[in-house]
């Protein structure tokens, strides 16, 4: 049975794909911070996205029992109304904590998906965190490093959370891993409010073919609905 890891599976887009994959026979890990949250039919999985020790955690309980990975979504974020360090710390340094933390784990052909937002288009971003972005020596430590000092809101740190996935997509190529940044639309979430035009079954859907790639397919690269976004 093949296995999915979805964080911030506790409601909205998240949760609707983790029931998704449930409902298709896989075997779902609802990455939640409260374990009454997780939906039913799921492997509950407890972890804050904020707070580095809950992830190594995290995965220190899936190392010990040799947890195989086949799909990694990581799907938590936080969009305003905190803090810009703690929008950065959910919707960047989490996910690269968490999918560095779990690498050992990922199968053969695994699929990363980072659920990203086409707020995060490079070309609306600021000149200089452009210019930090473009430059193709980035390593995943200048990243944190980055991320560390929040440059901006939720749009900068998703067009920093695509290029992340650029650079985890080279880096687990080799396996034949495909990791990419999928965004879901403008959704009726509580995030995304109730005038949002698409529902949580199209965003989920936007985030799922990142998950169903077949082998060889496209990595590193910037989605919705299957098409490429900037
Ligand atoms: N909705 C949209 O229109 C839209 C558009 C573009 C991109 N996105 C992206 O899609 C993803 C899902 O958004 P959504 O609309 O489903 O949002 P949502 O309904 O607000 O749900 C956010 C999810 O993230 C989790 N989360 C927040 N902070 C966390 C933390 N510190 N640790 C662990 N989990 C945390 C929440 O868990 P709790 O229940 O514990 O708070 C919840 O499961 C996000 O990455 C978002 O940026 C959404």
């Amino acid at each position: 049975m093949a296995t999915a890891l979805i964080t911030g599976a506790s409601r909205g887009i998240g949760r609707e794909v983790a029931v998704t994959l449930a409902a298709e026979g896989w075997q779902v890990l609802s990455a939640v911070r409260n374990s009454k949250s997780a939906p039913s039919g799921t492997q509950i999985e407890i972890v804050d996205m904020a707070d580095p020790e809950s992830i190594a955690a995290l995965a220190r309980r899936l190392i010990a029992r040799n947890q195989r990975l086949d799909a990694l979504v990581n799907n938590a974020g936080v969009y305003r109304g905190v803090p810009a360090r703690r929008i950065w710390a959910v919707n960047v340094l989490g996910p690269l904590r968490l999918t560095r933390a779990l690498q050992s784990l990922l199968a053969r052909d695994a699929r990363v998906v980072m659920v990203t937002s086409g707020l995060g288009a490079l070309s609306a971003q600021p000149p200089g965190l452009v210019k930090r972005l473009s430059d193709p020596k980035l390593s995943l430590a200048d990243l944190e490093h980055l991320a560390e000092e929040a440059p901006g809101g939720y749009g900068e740190s998703k067009a920093t959370l695509n290029v992340l996935a650029r650079v985890f997509a080279k880096q687990l190529e080799p396996q034949g891993i495909l990791v990419n940044a999928i965004s879901p639309g403008w959704v009726r979430s509580d995030m995304g409010g109730p005038s949002a035009p698409r529902s949580l079954q199209q965003g989920a859907a936007s985030v799922l073919w990142g998950v169903r790639l077949p082998p060889g397919g496209s990595t590193g690269g910037v989605f919705q609905d299957g098409k490429a976004i900037e």
